[in-house]
């Protein structure tokens, strides 16, 4: 089993990944730690906390970062994921548990050198949290076992972005942070929009889900029911993009993806902000020095059938 912790901005495809994390054998879900982002810190706790009432998860839930690191917030997307995060889907305003105490940062250096090698950090929303986990405690990199992003865009065009024509959400949210997080020495895997936009759960595969994966499949069906229609309607496709699931894909079978290798920056302000940038070729120039850091992983291709396959067969 890989022991991960899950970052996360709850948000409708968050919550694709959080029950797809549940449901699959290979992972124990420790913890779940809130970062704002698709909604507020205060949403994104409250609705990781009612996950964990409802499908009696043994996840911890710990509240992280309430704002990026540097630049001014840019708020929550309710275009996509709707006023509380989960689309039409209203979550009581009551919920039964509480969060831990620490701060999600604490909470992550401490569970991470109490097994030192063991926990995989899994981001799916900005990344503040890991960002501050890093500047209170750099040892934490080499006690990580793997940190597996869903974040950034890798394309060659110039329209590769989701939020901007160069950016992607979880990295246009917080750069700096992203920009600590991708050049820190532990090993990072990063699944951007080049793979997550790849696969696609259309109206007929969420159908299925419905009928086939009982209460869980009616759920998932029932929140994604905003994302859906903001995809057919705002964004001209006839299905969601799978994007935070992809990053539990990876955790539960790796060879599902492509991978490139080579270090990986992050551009923190102007008209490109948000923008990834990974360096994957030999070619020397005249001042990469910016750009010498420890090589990274990008996703650049995913056997798509496979990844919806095992999505349906683990819900
Ligand atoms: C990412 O941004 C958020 O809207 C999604 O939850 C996902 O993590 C996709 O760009
Ligand atoms: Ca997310």
């Amino acid at each position: 089993k890989t022991k991960i912790i899950l970052d996360t901005d709850p948000g409708i495809d968050d919550v694709f990944a959080i029950l797809f994390a549940e449901a699959h054998p290979d992972i124990e879900l420790k913890a779940i730690t809130t970062v704002y982002g698709n909604v507020t810190i205060k949403d994104a706790t409250h609705n990781a906390l009612y996950l964990k009432q409802k499908y009696q998860l043994n996840a911890d839930i710990v509240t992280g970062a309430s704002k990026p690191l540097i630049r001014p917030p840019v708020g929550p997307t309710v275009v996509v994921h709707g006023e509380g995060g989960f689309g039409d889907v209203k979550v009581p305003a009551e919920v039964e548990g509480q969060a831990d105490p620490r701060p999600a940062y604490q909470y992550i250096i401490d569970a991470v050198k109490a097994e030192p090698g063991e926990i995989t950090l899994v981001a799916i929303g900005p990344l503040t949290n890991l960002a501050l986990a890093l500047q209170a405690d750099p040892t934490i990199v080499d006690l990580v076992k793997e940190v597996v992003i869903m974040g950034g865009a890798f394309g060659e065009n110039d329209h590769r972005g989701n939020v901007t024509p160069f950016a992607e959400a979880n990295i246009h949210d917080d750069p700096h942070a992203a920009d600590m997080v991708l050049t820190a020495s532990w090993p990072v895997v990063v699944i951007g929009l080049d793979v997550t936009e790849q696969s696609f759960f259309t109206r007929e595969y969420l159908d299925q889900l419905r009928d086939d994966a009982g209460e869980v499949g009616q759920f998932i069906w029932d929140v994604s029911r905003y994302y859906l229609k903001f995809y057919i309607e705002k964004v001209g496709l006839e299905g969601c993009h799978v994007h935070d699931p992809s990053a539990i894909a990876y955790v539960i079978n790796p060879a599902l993806f492509t991978l490139r290798e080579g270090p990986i920056r992050v551009v923190t302000d102007g008209v490109a902000e948000g923008m990834t940038i990974q360096k994957f070729d030999d070619r020397v120039y005249l001042h990469d020095e910016w750009m010498n850091k420890a090589s990274q992983k990008v996703g650049v291709a995913v056997k798509d059938a496979e990844l919806l396959a095992l999505y349906r067969n683990s819900i």
